[in-house]
């Protein structure tokens, strides 16, 4: 079984697709980690020095290449890959349970911004600088792709990524008749 995670930066995609991967025993996969170590640098790198077009043709790749793995596992997606209509039309057409982590703007902003790592490693996405205003205007455009291809959406608001889980896990054991340790 395939179990991909979607949202916008700071749903908790990573952090709950590690619990989930871990709980089931199958690998764990991020798309923009394996973005990364294809080209070699970071997607800021990428993002600067290629532009963000190039980016978006090597997570295409990556995402074709996983979704195709005929092996279990969880595969966390960066924030932006529902915006290829290819992108959207694969993930629709892979069978796999697709989750979308969803959260207001000023909890994603909370979150993004707790995070140490974001200002080293994650490009800007417009010139709203990573503001307030950008996550409403990214979430606008893409909320309606996510649901497009979501086959359950979670608010993750006020549920710690641990209980997201649960409830992920809780679902693909009902219909698998899987019993997993903690996951219910
Ligand atoms: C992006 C989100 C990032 C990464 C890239 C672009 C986006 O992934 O793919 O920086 O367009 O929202 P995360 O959602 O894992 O931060």
């Amino acid at each position: 079984m395939t179990i991909v995670l979607l949202g916008y930066r700071g749903s908790g995609k990573t952090t709950v697709g590690r619990v989930v991967a871990a709980k089931l025993g199958v690998e764990f996969v991020d798309t923009d980690a394996l973005v990364q170590m294809r080209a070699g640098k970071s997607i800021r790198e990428i993002f600067e020095q290629q532009g963000e077009p190039a980016f978006r043709d090597l997570e295409s790749a990556v995402l074709e290449d996983v979704v195709r793995w005929t092996d279990d596992r969880v595969i966390a997606t960066g924030g932006g890959i529902v915006l290829r209509e290819s992108n959207r039309e694969l993930l629709s057409r892979s069978g796999a349970y697709r989750y979308y982590l969803k959260a207001p703007a000023e909890v994603l902003f909370e979150r993004i911004h707790a995070d140490a790592s974001t200002a080293a490693t994650r490009p800007a996405l417009t010139k709203l600088g990573g503001g307030i205003e950008e996550i409403q205007q990214l979430l606008a455009q893409r909320e309606p792709l996510y649901e497009s291809v979501k086959t359950r959406s979670i608010d993750v608001t006020a549920i710690p990524p641990e209980v997201v889980a649960k409830m992920i896990l809780a679902e693909v054991a009902t219909d698998s008749g899987r019993c997993f340790p903690g996951g219910s």
